[in-house]
């Protein structure tokens, strides 16, 4: 059986990423984060586009030498030498994203798909993702849930096979990283605020303050609430006193983390009843939270779960997960055509 050699390009927000799989094993896997959003806040999709210019043939480059140098290393796996000329197709991420972001990395794949006359792979990012927990051991078994949490996403998953994800649950409005990030700025912290909400939250109690949980139904979630709640809440306590966010800094971190990771495990439980399925992973950039990644495991084992959190470096955007999603779709034989267009919404 021949081998199948996938490069994958990610490139929806502000990581540009490339990565080489082989037969559904990854062998490279390059993220060029963008630092230049910071002082603004967010990320900034024209600043975006342009990065992912400047990155993403070095980017790819690297991937493929790396993957290279791997297997000139390793030549007892039986696999030939190999070089960009050996790449059995090209994927891309095609949806959803930024416009201009996702533009350059299917202009790139299709560039090279033309140049080495080989097919195109197109893959949804969301559905990527969630595959990322089919990268390394150990793996669910199908079917599995996952609850996918990042600053562009908040999604429960049925995944019946790699071909069969159903979206059961969605935030209505803010994301989880992005109750998080806003959080984080109303206490004055640098954007993105996440991580640093983790790292105060370790020293503080969640008990110390309570804040707003919406009453959403079925298994969709809304943040926007939180963030009000927050808001609200600093305002009156900075009129009785002006130093109040220095002064309660790890116990306010740790009272909305636990905010956040209740609405999260409330519905991923509830989805749990209702579907029966106890496979259960997260992914996406917030799944490194501390907080969240104590809080699955402890469920999990008391309700008789098999938990599961990809590699960090697989749970924010990567081009890995893109690779093995699209190595699933080369099995299939999904194809793309050389006129495929990204889709900001999809
Ligand atoms: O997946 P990701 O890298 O990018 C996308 O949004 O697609 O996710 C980034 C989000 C940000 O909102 C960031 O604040 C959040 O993940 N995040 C965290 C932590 N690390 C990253 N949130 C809470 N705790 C963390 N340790
Ligand atoms: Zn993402």
């Amino acid at each position: 059986v021949k081998d199948i050699r996938i490069l994958a390009i990610e490139s929806s927000c502000d990581e540009t990423s490339a990565a080489v799989c082989i037969n559904g094993k990854i062998l490279s896997n390059f993220i060029a984060n963008q630092t230049v959003h910071e002082k603004y806040g967010g990320v900034v999709p024209e600043l975006a586009s342009r990065a992912h210019m400047q990155n993403i043939v070095p980017v790819a480059d690297a991937a493929i030498k790396a993957a290279a140098a791997k297997i000139a290393q390793a030549p007892g796996v039986g696999h030939p030498a190999f070089s960009l000329q050996d790449i059995d197709a090209i994927a891309f991420t095609q949806s959803p994203g930024l416009i201009g972001s996702l533009l350059v990395g299917v202009q790139f794949a299709k560039s090279l798909a033309l140049a080495l006359d080989k097919p195109l792979i197109a893959v949804h990012h969301m559905q990527a993702h969630v595959l990322a927990n089919l990268i390394a051991e150990p793996k669910p078994d199908f079917p599995f849930l996952c609850l996918t949490v990042s600053g562009g996403h908040t999604q429960i998953v049925l995944a019946n096979s790699p071909y069969d994800l159903k979206v059961i649950g969605e935030t209505i409005d803010d994301a989880a990283g992005e109750a998080f990030d806003k959080s984080a700025k109303l206490l004055g912290l640098p954007y993105p605020g996440g991580p640093l909400v983790d790292k105060y939250a370790k020293e503080g109690n969640p008990l110390a303050f309570k804040f707003a949980e919406p009453q959403i139904p079925e298994l969709n979630f809304s943040f926007s609430g939180l963030k009000t709640s927050v808001l609200y809440f600093l305002q009156a306590r900075k009129k009785e006193d002006e130093h109040f966010i220095e002064k309660h800094m790890p116990d306010l971190c740790a009272s909305v983390q636990y905010t956040i990771i209740n609405i999260l495990l409330k519905k991923l439980k509830k989805a749990v009843k209702e579907t029966g399925v106890k496979n259960v992973c997260i992914a996406g950039g917030v799944s490194a939270n501390s907080g969240l990644r104590t809080a699955l495991a402890e469920t999990g084992k008391k309700h008789g779960w098999q938990t599961f959190i990809p590699a960090f470096e697989y749970c924010t955007d990567n081009a890995a997960m893109i690779a093995i999603t699209a190595y699933y779709k080369f099995l299939n034989n999904d194809f793309a055509s050389l006129d495929a267009s990204p889709a900001a919404r999809a």
